[in-house]
């Protein structure tokens, strides 16, 4: 007999953070894209705002954040916050837990702890069992905060602005930066990909750096789809909107699209909650 109620164990999520401590390379507009492109492909998503700045839970947060007390600084200082924290984003099918400037004290607490990398790893553990793919939106910065977002993580996205050679400078900074992380705490994590963001082939500096960033991690790390640079995506996120509700007839967001598929291929997103659930 064919138990109809029963529905086969779903695998955890994939953990992706997006960082770069250049601040303005994309990671949040790229976050909130992916996010959306992800959950029309059937995906259930979860986005973790770890930037004090708040950008993402501005973006895309519910209307009343100033009034939300559980936010990722309770779940740091506690794991058995990370479902509470949990909200509806205003992109369909995501979720958000959000940020804001107040984090920024809670690096003193962490700094104290015996394990100040891990702190984030067991809230992610729990989260990890109700979604396909959580997303980080890490802050501009090299700190505890990305530490503890690149060591709860299976993948790292690095966007670079492009055309912009302070990106170039700063890389190796950040990738020593990661493998110190996967030599101590997380020896699982890797670079799914670079992207590059605001891109256009026309003009020459954006060219060569695309040709150098190419040439520096090699023509694989980089994703073959570029961000092109559009005024949708602050038009959007001026109405507090993800890019492709904004706009879904656009080259950008088809370029989202795109990168959302390569990262499922690449990240291994194939099964969705949705899907087998027969929700599609
Ligand atoms: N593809 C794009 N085209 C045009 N403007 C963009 C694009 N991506 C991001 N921006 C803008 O650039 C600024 C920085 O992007 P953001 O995603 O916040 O970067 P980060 O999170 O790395 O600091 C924002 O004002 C955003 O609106
Ligand atoms: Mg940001």
């Amino acid at each position: 007999m064919v138990d109809e109620s029963y529905t086969a164990p779903q695998p955890p999520a994939v953990v992706i953070a997006v960082h770069n401590h250049k601040g303005g390379a994309g990671k949040t507009t790229t976050v909130s894209s992916l996010a959306a492109a992800l959950s029309r492909r059937g995906h259930e998503v979860l986005v973790i705002d770890m930037d004090p700045q708040g950008n993402l839970s501005q973006q895309i947060g519910p209307e009343n954040i100033g009034a939300i007390d559980t936010t990722i600084r309770e779940v740091l200082l506690d794991p058995n916050q990370a479902l509470p924290a949990v909200l509806k984003s205003t992109v369909k099918g995501v979720d958000i837990i959000i940020s804001r400037l107040k984090l920024e004290a809670v690096l003193d607490k962490l700094r104290q702890s015996y394990t100040p990398a891990v702190i984030l790893r067991p809230a992610i553990d729990i989260l990890r069992e109700g979604y396909d793919v959580i997303l980080l939106d890490l802050p501009p910065a090299l700190n505890l905060l990305s530490v503890n977002g690149i060591a709860a993580a299976d993948y790292l996205i690095i966007p670079h602005q492009s055309g912009a050679q302070f990106s170039l400078d700063g890389m190796e900074d950040l990738l020593t930066f990661v493998g110190d992380i996967k030599r101590s705490v997380n020896p699982k994590i890797s670079v799914l990909g670079h992207v590059l963001t605001k891109h256009d082939e026309r003009e020459n500096a954006k060219r060569a750096m695309a040709a150098a960033l190419r040439a520096r991690v090699g023509e694989e790390a980089v994703f073959k789809v570029t961000i092109p640079e559009s005024t949708h995506i602050l038009q959007s996120q001026m109405v507090r909107q993800d890019v492709i509700s904004y706009k879904r007839k656009a080259t950008v967001v088809e370029a989202y699209f795109e990168l959302a598929d390569l990262i499922a291929e690449r990240a291994k997103l194939f099964a969705s909650r949705k899907a087998c659930n027969g929700e599609e």
